[in-house]
């Protein structure tokens, strides 16, 4: 009888510390600690984000662990996200997984952390879930630090087709959500707001960029600009108008966002149309995918709302395809901060 494959991923790119269990291919736990720390100073604090990881990533892995019913002593491998992020929050997770496979005498397994979203389709909850995308599809990766269009020709062949030259799309709304005064992250605010406002209240500027990169930054500029004309006339506009700005700025990144996707499948012939990342999160995007799907015939890939943020059972079924392909990692690997996919 086959030995069972059991895959510890750990995630602690940025300000969520996470560790899931994966057993020959399915999910069977996915624990998570988020940081409200950062919420005071409207963004993430990378030294508060690094002391944070280090206070969780033990009981975290413990929860992990226990939630999944086995011990350490049963794991195959360790996956970890070795980068993109930030450089004091990645250590920790580096450090730890180095450590435990170290002490189990283990195989490491490093993971990019945006195949990591991209793969997060491949998560199976149980044995029939059989629903995931088959190679090509187009997946629009959209998080606070990212914007991409990526050709994924198999788990480990990807190609970039465009990127934001500036802003990525969650940093956008951020930002603007910060220029409001609302809270932070202003991603799910946004979100809530957008839901009750009306999309075509007021227009701001979209790119016309060639190819398929995209651009935030003419945006949140216009944002803010508008925002100050307005405030000029009435110092209460924003209070009196927020579900309307939050809407009309939804669909312009939304629009930007779909324009270029739609122009990528166009080109590559391709039907089969994924989204990732915390901003697929959002209610008008994931309408958007569905209005696309029945306009252009794709079939769409959305992830469940708990694999969109960072997690670590995206690690751990990138670490599982990359176990069998017997493709393990150095124990001196170094963590790195920057890279694509
Ligand atoms: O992928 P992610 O959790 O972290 C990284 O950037 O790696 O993405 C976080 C981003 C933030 O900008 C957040 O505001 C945005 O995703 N976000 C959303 C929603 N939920 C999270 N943006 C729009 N609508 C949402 N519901």
């Amino acid at each position: 009888m086959e030995k069972d494959i059991y895959i510890l991923g750990i995630e602690s790119s940025c300000d969520d510390t996470s560790a899931a269990v994966i057993k020959n291919g399915i999910l069977l736990s996915n624990v998570t600690a988020s940081q409200a720390v950062h919420e005071a100073y409207g963004g993430v604090v990378p030294e508060l984000a690094s002391r944070a990881h280090q206070q969780n990533i033990v009981p975290v892995v413990d929860q992990a662990l226990k939630r999944a019913g086995i011990e350490r002593e049963d794991l195959t491998a360790i996956a970890f996200t070795r980068g993109p992020g930030l450089m004091g929050s990645l250590h920790v997770g580096v450090s730890f997984a180095k450590g435990l496979a170290l002490s189990l005498g283990i195989p490491m397994i490093d993971v990019n952390h945006l195949q990591g979203h991209i793969l997060a389709h491949f998560i199976k909850e149980n044995e029939t879930d059989n629903d995931q995308p088959e190679f090509p599809f187009l997946c629009l990766l959209v998080s606070g630090g990212n914007s991409q269009i990526v050709l994924v020709k198999s788990y480990k062949d990807m190609e970039v087709l465009g990127q934001t030259i500036d802003d990525a799309a969650g940093e956008a709304i951020d930002k603007c959500s910060k220029v409001m005064g609302l809270g932070y992250p202003g991603g799910p605010i946004i979100d809530r707001l957008a839901r009750q406002g009306n999309p075509e209240a007021y227009t701001f500027s979209k790119p016309n960029l060639p190819g398929y990169d995209y651009s935030f930054s003419g945006l949140k500029t216009s944002f803010l600009y508008s925002l100050r004309d307005w405030l000029k006339e009435d110092p209460d506009f924003i209070e009196h108008h927020k579900e309307d700005l939050a809407a009309s700025l939804e669909k312009t990144i939304v629009d930007i966002l779909m324009k270029k996707l739609r122009l990528a499948a166009k080109d590559y012939k391709i039907r089969q149309v994924a989204v990732a990342g915390g901003v697929s999160a959002n209610n008008g995007l994931r309408n958007a995918f569905h209005l696309y799907a029945q306009k252009y015939g794709w079939k769409i890939f959305i992830p469940k709302f708990s694999f969109t943020t960072d997690n670590a059972a995206m690690i751990a079924i990138t670490g599982y395809y990359k176990y069998l392909e017997k493709e393990f990692c150095p124990i001196e690997a170094p963590a790195f901060s920057r890279v694509t996919v």
